[in-house]
């Protein structure tokens, strides 16, 4: 895809770890990064380990690489060594985290947004089900929005104001799955702590792209995958917890694997690991972890600041793009509240992205918000004007 401005371009030199970026014009890391060349590797070594050490990969790797691999991310994350527990998905880290928190009293309410990712507000209703009311703060049309638009902006004021002495714990995306919008955490966290409540962030759609250090940022708990930004393929979510709370966090969903000492096969109650192994439910999935981790390392190696500051030229040269060939863009635009995507909300979305993932282009589309594209640490400055421009030609074509 001839990368000419690898020169001025220091990440390009990353291209080489990704196969697929050499025969696509890859778009689509806010849905599935690229996958990077050591994953073969790394499947290769887990099946040889299973095939030649049988029952001894347990010991010789298996029972430690989650915790490595979740290492990793610690050091993304900027958090304690030891604060990150790896699970299949965001879901089920959610899950266990909210498994934590107790609704029942007087101090039963959880605040998240109309904005979050379904999966997780399909989690937050059945909450109700222990005695939680769920508040969703709804979503107000971001300025510039035409009429007859679905309104998608969340005004972080509105949650802060939705945010008082009943609420348990508030739950919000840091990015939005949809429009990329990028939430101030500040003031939300500020709020929640001064009510004494507990702040879980998805922070799925930044990490990687967003600079995120959630001790700075004094989040109580974090949860994020590895499909997207951190290129780490399915089946590898996360939960951080912070240290302030983690002694004392004791979720209902739980595991063997949790336990201090597991093959003691101690009917209970648990007795939890004293690290981040505490909030295991049972068997790792180690295939997946594996999997996971060159992405994070590759991710770690080149610091989300890089990566962030490349990100933010290409989707504002994509926004330049979109005006001059009169697209409307649905994220927003001012840099500091703009994840890593661009969305186009143009006339026959769906048609335009099947036709150019029928060909060499990678991206995806959203009802009511367009075309989602999203450049990353792998992407040229010449497949950004590439792109734009095979979306205008679809555009057109269409239009014909
Ligand atoms: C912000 C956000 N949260 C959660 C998810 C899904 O989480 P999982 O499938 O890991 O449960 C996605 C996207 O797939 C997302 O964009």
């Amino acid at each position: 895809m001839n990368p000419t401005t690898a020169a001025h371009d220091p990440l390009l030199a990353w291209r080489e770890e990704f196969p697929t970026v050499e025969t696509t014009l890859h778009f689509a890391s806010h849905t599935l990064g690229a996958m990077p060349r050591g994953v073969e590797d790394a499947l290769r070594r887990y099946a040889l380990l299973w095939r030649t050490r049988g029952i001894r990969a347990w010991e010789d790797e298996w029972f430690r690489l989650p915790m490595e691999t979740a290492g990793v991310l610690a050091s993304i994350l900027a958090a304690e060594p030891g604060t990150v527990t790896m699970f299949e998905n965001v879901t089920t880290a959610q899950s266990v985290a909210l498994s934590g928190v107790d609704f029942a009293g007087p101090r039963d309410r959880l605040v998240c947004t109309a904005e979050d990712f379904p999966s997780v507000l399909y989690l937050y209703e059945g909450l109700a089900r222990r005695g939680a009311e769920v508040v969703r703060v709804q979503a107000k049309p971001a300025p510039g929005t035409p009429a007859g638009v679905a309104p998608r902006h969340i005004e972080v004021a509105d949650l802060v104001a939705a945010i008082d002495e009943r609420t348990a714990v508030v739950a919000l995306s840091h990015v939005l799955f949809r429009t990329a919008e990028l939430l101030d955490l500040e003031p939300v966290v500020r709020r929640a702590h001064e009510c004494g409540a507990l702040v879980l962030v998805d922070a799925y759609q930044s990490v990687g792209t967003v600079p995120v250090e959630v001790a700075a940022l004094d989040l109580d708990l974090v949860t994020g995958g590895s499909v997207k930004w951190l290129c780490g393929g399915p089946g590898a979510g996360w939960l951080y917890v912070s240290p302030r709370l983690r002694d004392r966090f004791e979720p209902a969903v739980t595991g063997w694997f949790a336990h201090a000492e597991p093959f003691v096969f101690d009917p209970g109650p648990i007795r939890r690991d004293p690290g981040a192994r505490r909030f295991y439910t049972g068997t790792t999935s180690v295939v997946a972890y594996a999997a996971a981790r060159p992405g994070y390392e590759i991710v770690a190696r080149i610091g989300v600041p890089a990566i962030r500051e490349k990100s933010l030229r290409q989707t504002g040269r994509m926004i330049a793009l979109a005006d001059e060939y009169g697209f409307r863009v649905a994220s927003p635009r001012v840099p500091e509240c703009r994840g890593g995507t661009v969305c186009l909300d143009l006339p026959h979305a769906a048609e335009v992205c099947q036709a150019l993932l029928a060909g060499d282009v990678l991206l995806d589309h959203r009802p009511g918000v367009g075309l989602r594209l999203a450049p990353h640490f792998y992407t040229s400055d010449d497949e950004v004007e590439q792109v734009m421009r095979r979306v205008r030609e679809e555009v057109r074509r269409l239009e014909r």
